[in-house]
């Protein structure tokens, strides 16, 4: 393999700032669709299209046509999520740098290097020749903000899907040296919560003591929506949360996973929290969740000022589990809200994305490919598990009934979302091998 070539066009990739939750990148939103759409034309797709293209456009590419041979559908995305914050970064987001083998980037692992791998492990040189596979792309720009697009896309497009497979790599092996293939998903309901307490700010001094503070009443709103136990108090939300059975729980005991490991060298904190009756892989996996990113209002700003702030506003998130309904939980949030605040405050919430939980059946011949393919290249094959994250379109690219592959090649310390994100290079390179055996075990079954 020309690791230098492949790293130089990587970086190519990783130094665009495909943020799509800040409209100020909008145009390097293009340039890596536009990178992608390069790629696909590089590797003899024919057909290469800009869908939807008034936002960040989704980049669908097929071909060449290989008459008898099966359909597979790649899924990826070429956005990332925002770098903040910037000075925890040894070397900046979007100068990729490899330090002690490992490629520091925002998107190296999630998800730009994954794409990488599935897409030059179709390329051919003078002795390999191309997979025997049809092959069509679904790389999207806005998977990090809810998918809201192609979501719509395939509601109205849904043969797009038809396929003999899907496969997505956003996923990492669940320790070194462990493939994975993922059973679930998460889902996800994004919401912003605001109180409002008064008219307009008011001076500490002479309302201080008497007047209602919006920080305050959100503070506690928030408070007695998750209490110290890790229980979640919003009615019903916990009733159709599906227990996974006992079997499979055997199973997860068996992973290479540690609960103290977890806590002092992934979490990096004093102690582990959450519902305590239920082992940590089940809290990660199949229990929902209620999070909160980010309050702002009142004075943040230099210095001191004596305010009663009259609004604030919670960014939160809740995790779906199987068979948990976004719309449901949506109404199940807001309704909660409404009762937990006292009637002298006003509060509003209001919807920003969501997706619903993913569950797939790891029984199609399909994933025996898969697991052949990480034992021929990396010696171990894949284990089931599930995942704690959400990919939105999941359950709309399986509605067509192809089994919906979800792998990865990235590690669990790849510190996604996060400062430092990075992918190692041992990864990457035995990523393009493994996808590479895939295709062609794929390929020779037609
Ligand atoms: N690749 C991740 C999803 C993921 C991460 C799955 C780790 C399994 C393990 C994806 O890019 C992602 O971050 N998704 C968002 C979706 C959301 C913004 C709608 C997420 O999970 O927060
Ligand atoms: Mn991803
Ligand atoms: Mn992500």
């Amino acid at each position: 393999m020309d690791t230098d070539r492949l790293l130089r066009e990587l970086n190519d990739f990783l130094r665009i700032p495909s943020i799509s939750t800040s409209p100020s990148h909008d145009a390097d939103c293009r340039a890596a669709a536009e990178w992608v759409a390069a790629e696909l034309r590089r590797l003899g797709c024919d057909d290469v299209q800009f869908l939807a293209s008034e936002t960040h456009p989704v980049v669908w590419g097929v071909g060449p046509d290989v008459p008898g041979a099966p359909t597979l559908l790649v899924y990826g995305h070429y956005d990332v999520q925002p770098p903040d914050p910037l000075d925890e970064w040894t070397t900046p987001p979007f100068e990729p740098t490899v330090r002690g083998g490992k490629l520091f980037a925002r998107g190296a692992a999630d998800d730009k290097g994954q794409i990488f791998c599935l897409l030059k492990a179709i390329e051919t040189n003078g002795t390999r020749t191309r997979p025997r596979i049809n092959f069509r792309f679904l790389i999207e720009g806005e998977e990090e903000y809810g998918s809201r697009v192609l979501f719509e896309l395939l509601r109205h497009e849904p043969e797009r899907t038809r396929a003999d497979a899907v496969l997505i790599a956003d996923m990492a092996y669940i320790a070194p040296h462990w493939p994975a293939v993922y059973t679930t998903l998460r889902g996800l309901c994004y919401a912003e919560i605001t109180v409002r307490t008064a008219k307009s700010d008011l001076h500490s001094g002479e309302f201080g003591g008497a007047a209602p503070n919006a920080h305050e009443e959100l503070a506690r709103l928030l408070g007695r929506l998750k209490t110290p136990d890790g229980k979640i108090h919003v009615p019903g939300l916990y009733a159709a949360v599906r227990r996974p059975s006992k079997r499979e729980r055997a199973t997860w005991k068996r992973l290479p996973f540690k609960e103290g490991e977890f806590l002092r060298h992934r979490v990096r904190a004093k102690a582990l929290t959450g519902l305590k009756s239920y082992s940590v892989l089940e809290r990660l996996w199949a229990l929902p969740t209620f999070e909160i990113h980010g309050i702002t209002g009142g004075f943040t700003g230099d210095g001191a000022k004596t305010v009663i702030p009259a609004e604030a506003t919670a960014k939160v998130s809740l995790r779906l589990v199987p068979d948990q309904k976004l719309k449901v939980v949506e109404r199940q949030l807001a309704a909660a809200v409404k009762r937990l605040a006292p009637k002298h405050v006003q509060t509003s919430v209001r919807f920003l994305h969501g997706a619903d939980p993913a569950t797939v059946a790891v029984t199609h011949p399909a994933f025996h490919l898969l697991d052949q393919a990480f034992k021929d290249v990396v010696g171990r094959g894949t284990v089931p598990a599930r995942a704690g994250g959400s990919i939105p379109v999941v359950p709309a690219l399986g509605k067509g009934g192809a089994p919906v592959i979800l792998t990865g090649i990235g590690l669990p310390d790849d510190r996604l979302h996060a400062p430092n994100e990075k992918l190692d290079l041992k990864q990457l390179w035995d990523g393009i091998r493994v996808f590479r055996r895939f295709y062609e075990l794929l390929g020779a079954r037609a």
